[in-house]
């Protein structure tokens, strides 16, 4: 089948969104066209219920002792600096009263400056950086704050529809107290031209919410002759929780 242009797949988040605003649906399909493979991998079946003191003694687990204060740090650990425009990122982990979740793992993984993933199933013309593998994680504080130094991510094109191309982003996981509360989401920035055109920016049809998913420029964050600052809070619960993908 031929891939759909970019005004097809823009009409077709036009007229689900138009749908969804009619019938009150606030929720982002799992099953939404516009990006295409999730008609193929979205859940069809009802979720395995399983016996949670089973998954704890079977999952994985962690604790302050596995988690460096270094891996909180994407522009270390390799000979020398990746290529790309500084940024810290931060912000606070908090629960829907607003009060801090502390002590949760954060995990990161984003594309280098020139779009692209060192995976190998990210194999587009854009160079790799000897010096960027692109993951990182932390343990929120006290405050529920985290924290990393890394490089923007630039957007970068996928095989969804003919010349499609994500906004610039950064994957995010936050662990929960056990495996089955893992949850795993997108930060995005501020005035990105990609925004209008994402299937998977658009599939969440609330404009607050999808407001919500952009980290916004913070000045104070932003340290002399060395990196500027977005600052981004999630929020796990009620009125004003982050989107998120599972
Ligand atoms: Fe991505």
């Amino acid at each position: 089948m031929e891939a759909a242009s970019q005004a097809e797949i823009t009409a077709e988040i036009r007229e689900i969104a138009a749908q969804q605003w009619r019938t009150g649906e606030p929720q982002p399909r799992l099953d939404y066209p516009p990006y295409r493979s999730s008609t193929l991998r979205h859940p069809k079946n009802p979720l395995v219920l399983v016996d949670p003191e089973e998954l704890e003694r079977q999952a994985p687990c962690f604790g302050p002792q596995d988690v460096d204060a270094l891996d909180a740090d994407l522009t270390a650990g390799h000979p020398g600096e990746p290529i790309g425009e500084r940024i810290i990122v931060a912000g606070r982990l908090l629960d829907g009263s607003g009060r801090p979740v502390a002590g949760q793992l954060v995990e990161i993984w984003q594309a280098n400056a020139g779009g692209r993933y060192r995976h190998q199933r990210d194999q587009h013309p854009a160079p790799l950086d000897p010096n960027f593998t692109g993951a990182g994680r932390c343990l929120t504080g006290p405050d529920g704050s985290y924290r990393f130094l890394t490089v923007k991510p630039g957007p970068y094109p996928w095989r969804n529809h003919h010349n499609a191309w994500r906004p610039a982003h950064i994957h995010f996981s936050l662990f929960g107290t056990a495996f089955t509360q893992r949850l795993v989401t997108q930060m995005y920035f501020p005035g990105d031209p990609l925004f209008d055109l994402d299937p998977i920016f658009q599939s969440v049809v609330d404009p607050g919410a999808r407001q919500r998913l952009i980290a916004g420029y913070d000045h104070d964050l932003t340290e002399p002759q060395y990196a500027t600052g977005y600052r981004w809070d999630i929020v796990l619960s009620g009125s004003r929780r982050t989107w998120t993908e599972t």
